[in-house]
């Protein structure tokens, strides 16, 4: 049997990576075998790329691109691909259109950066948290207490957030992550319990 596909998507500081751990809870509850994994990941090319948060402008666009599709890929064979056929539900923080959003927003054509990640399954379901740029900007500074990293200078938060509405895959399902904690989570149910049968 093969397992179900979810990826979390947004602009930062919109509380996904809280509400991913809460699915996988709430899942692990109901008895479903569940991966919970993100990206960039931990292994070698993703290690690269968190070095590289607050020196970004030493790699141009066209590098930057290629070390998250490297990094995908790793991700895709070494941890999905393996958990998917054991049947589990994948829980990832950012998939492709993170890309498409993130590197689209710096000038690439998201419609080339798709098409470069073929190779990817395709998810069952893409929760997408929308929130306003400023509220999102205003929880990274306050809850994580820290400052923005260069992929989230404001201008460019607002780009990458008009570039993941702009999406209309029928996979994306919009979450208004500007809810309560508790609110949010149990939409994110209600949606993966129907989408699901579960
Ligand atoms: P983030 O989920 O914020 O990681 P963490 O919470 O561990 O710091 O992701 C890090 C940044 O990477 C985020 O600002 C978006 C960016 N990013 C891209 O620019 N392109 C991509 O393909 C991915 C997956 C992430």
């Amino acid at each position: 049997m093969r397992g179900k596909l979810i990826a979390f998507e947004g602009i930062d500081g919109t509380g996904k990576s809280t509400q991913l751990k809460l699915l996988a809870t709430f899942l692990r509850q109901r008895g479903q075998l569940v991966l919970e994994t993100k990206e960039p990941t931990d292994g070698p090319v993703g290690q690269q790329i968190r070095a590289l948060f607050h020196n970004r402008k030493s790699l141009s666009l066209d590098e930057e691109l290629e070390l998250f599709i490297e990094d995908r890929r790793m991700h895709v064979l070494q941890h999905i691909l393996p958990a998917l056929e054991q049947g589990a539900f994948v829980l990832t923080d950012r998939y492709y259109y993170s890309t498409a959003a993130y590197q689209g927003a710096r000038g690439a054509d998201p419609e080339l950066i798709f098409e470069k990640n073929q190779f990817a399954p395709v998810p069952d379901l893409v929760l997408l948290f929308t929130m306003s740029c400023d509220e999102s900007v205003r929880r990274i500074e306050q809850f994580r207490g820290e400052k923005l990293n260069d992929f989230e200078q404001k201008d460019h938060l607002s780009k990458v957030a008009s570039l993941f509405a702009s999406f209309s895959d029928p996979a994306i399902v919009h979450v208004d992550a500007a809810r309560s904690l508790e609110v949010v989570r149990q939409d994110v149910v209600s949606i993966v319990c129907d989408r699901f049968d579960l």
